[in-house]
């Protein structure tokens, strides 16, 4: 099977390495690519929020299957046009793809499937965004509507400056949702769908700010691990039953089946679990851990979902290790990052036997220099977490280059036993009292 993949970042390295060690997979390609990639499939230089582009690429190729990794080209209809043209695509439609690109949207469909989630308003003028934000109280938590690469959310207990932020959105043309505050550890878990039916891969967290402790500005995700040893037992099949299954019902009853990834990203609560958002692609860098540690085929698996046959797969299998990815970050991100830093390090990194995944590389002269915000994710394994973490860091600490950013404590408090789960979360046997924990929600209601 001849595989495209479509997109520039460590996510799609994580995918063209995974499915490069499917031997039903042929050839992977990708495209854009960046300069990690390269070294491991031919690379297109291809625009790939543009449908007619993407389809040609395709047909030059005669790719068999084509893997959609970001949310701007499926939020631009790349699937939709390669579908027309005929070929197998994972990824959703654009009208499907709304889940992310719209947080209306999003909340739209909870309410009708039923999805426990933050009850939340949508505000348009300084005026409602005032009174929603007076309502819930603090912590205040505003959210651009649409894409901004996990950038577009302040939480704060400053009123004014959760104001400030939606005024922003106002003035940039947009609306904001306004939510009540999460408490609890968050969850990542990515559902492959087939439009009806779902397999879940295996359960990860992110750090999504900038800084050790939680601190500073919210990133695209600046590290990872997988599995989760503080999971409640019973949490991926409460996940699939009271928010992966009802969404894809809802979506379906739409007309708009899903197909690609409903990436949960979930809060713990108190009261139970709650969706925070979802996207309609793997998250990064949560996929580089993940798919570390996949032992079954990644094509077969993404075949299967494109071509609607998940009924046919049989459970998934994983390495019986932790995984850990480190980001490492340039100079000045989240803001505007610098470029062009030669990196230095990589090969020592991989000698110590982590692998390095690049996301924001370039060539130049020769030299792999940074050209992005988040630039490389230093994966590892190990027998424990805290093996894994320090196998990681271990090649974190051969790589530098001038402003380089990583966290120090990436999966720390999983390891130190400091994650707690405070609600009734997990299904434990068929205990309906066990189900009870979140309010049914009518609470998502807009
Ligand atoms: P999102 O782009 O919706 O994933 O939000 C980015 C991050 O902001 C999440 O991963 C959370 O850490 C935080 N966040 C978003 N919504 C809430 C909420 N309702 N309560 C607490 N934290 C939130
Ligand atoms: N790591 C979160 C995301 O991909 O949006």
């Amino acid at each position: 099977m001849k595989t495209l993949v479509i997109g520039p970042g460590g996510r799609e390295h994580a995918l063209v390495r995974a499915l490069a060690q499917d031997s039903s997979v042929s050839e992977v390609h990708a495209a854009p690519g960046n300069a990690g990639i390269a070294q491991d499939a031919p690379c297109h230089p291809v625009d790939a929020q543009d449908p007619q582009a993407v389809t040609a690429l395709a047909r030059e190729l005669g790719a068999e299957l084509v893997v959609v990794g970001p949310e701007a080209p499926l939020a631009a209809g790349v699937a939709d046009a390669l579908r027309e043209a005929g070929f197998l695509v994972y990824g959703p439609s654009k009208a499907a793809a709304e889940l992310e690109a719209s947080k209306a949207f999003a909340k739209e469909v909870m309410a009708a499937g039923e999805v426990p989630t933050a009850m939340a308003r949508v505000a348009s003028t300084e005026e409602e965004a005032r009174d929603a934000l007076e309502a819930f109280g603090a912590p205040h938590v505003v959210k651009d509507d649409g894409l901004a690469a996990g950038k577009g959310v302040v939480v704060t207990d400053d009123l004014e400056e959760a104001l400030a932020h939606a005024r922003s959105c106002f003035e940039a043309g947009g609306k904001v949702v306004i939510e009540e505050f999460l408490d609890g550890p968050e969850v990542s878990l990515f559902a492959v769908c087939d439009g009806e039916r779902a397999v879940p891969l295996e359960p990860a967290q992110d750090f999504k700010r900038i800084f050790d402790g939680d601190s500073g500005p919210n990133t695209g995700g600046m590290g990872a691990y997988s599995p989760l040893p503080w999971a409640p037992e019973g949490l991926v099949e409460e996940i699939m039953e009271r928010v992966v299954e009802p969404t894809l019902r809802v979506m379906a009853e739409r007309g708009t089946p899903f197909v690609g990834t409903l990436f949960c990203g979930l809060a713990l609560t108190s009261r139970g679990l709650r969706v925070i958002e979802f996207n309609v692609r793997f998250g990064d860098p949560e996929t580089q851990a993940v798919l570390s540690r996949l032992r079954s085929p990644l094509g077969v698996l993404l075949r299967r979902a494109a071509e609607g046959r998940l009924s046919e797969q049989s459970p998934l299998e994983w390495a019986p290790s932790y995984a850990v990815d480190v980001v490492m970050a340039a100079g000045n991100y989240p803001d505007s990052p610098r470029k062009g830093d030669p990196i230095e390090g990589i090969e020592a990194a991989e000698a110590r036997g982590a692998s390095v995944l690049h996301a924001g590389t370039a060539e130049k002269d020769g030299r792999t220099v940074t050209s992005g915000g988040r630039v490389l994710a230093v994966v590892a394994q190990g027998k424990t977490l805290a093996e894994a973490r320090d196998n990681a860091y271990a090649g974190v600490d051969e790589i530098r280059w001038e402003g380089e950013q990583h966290r120090t404590d990436i999966a720390r408090k999983a390891i130190d036993g400091e994650i707690s789960v405070a609600g009734p979360i997990g299904f434990r046997g068929d205990h309906p009292g066990d189900r009870e924990g979140a309010s049914p929600s009518g609470e998502a209601g807009l």
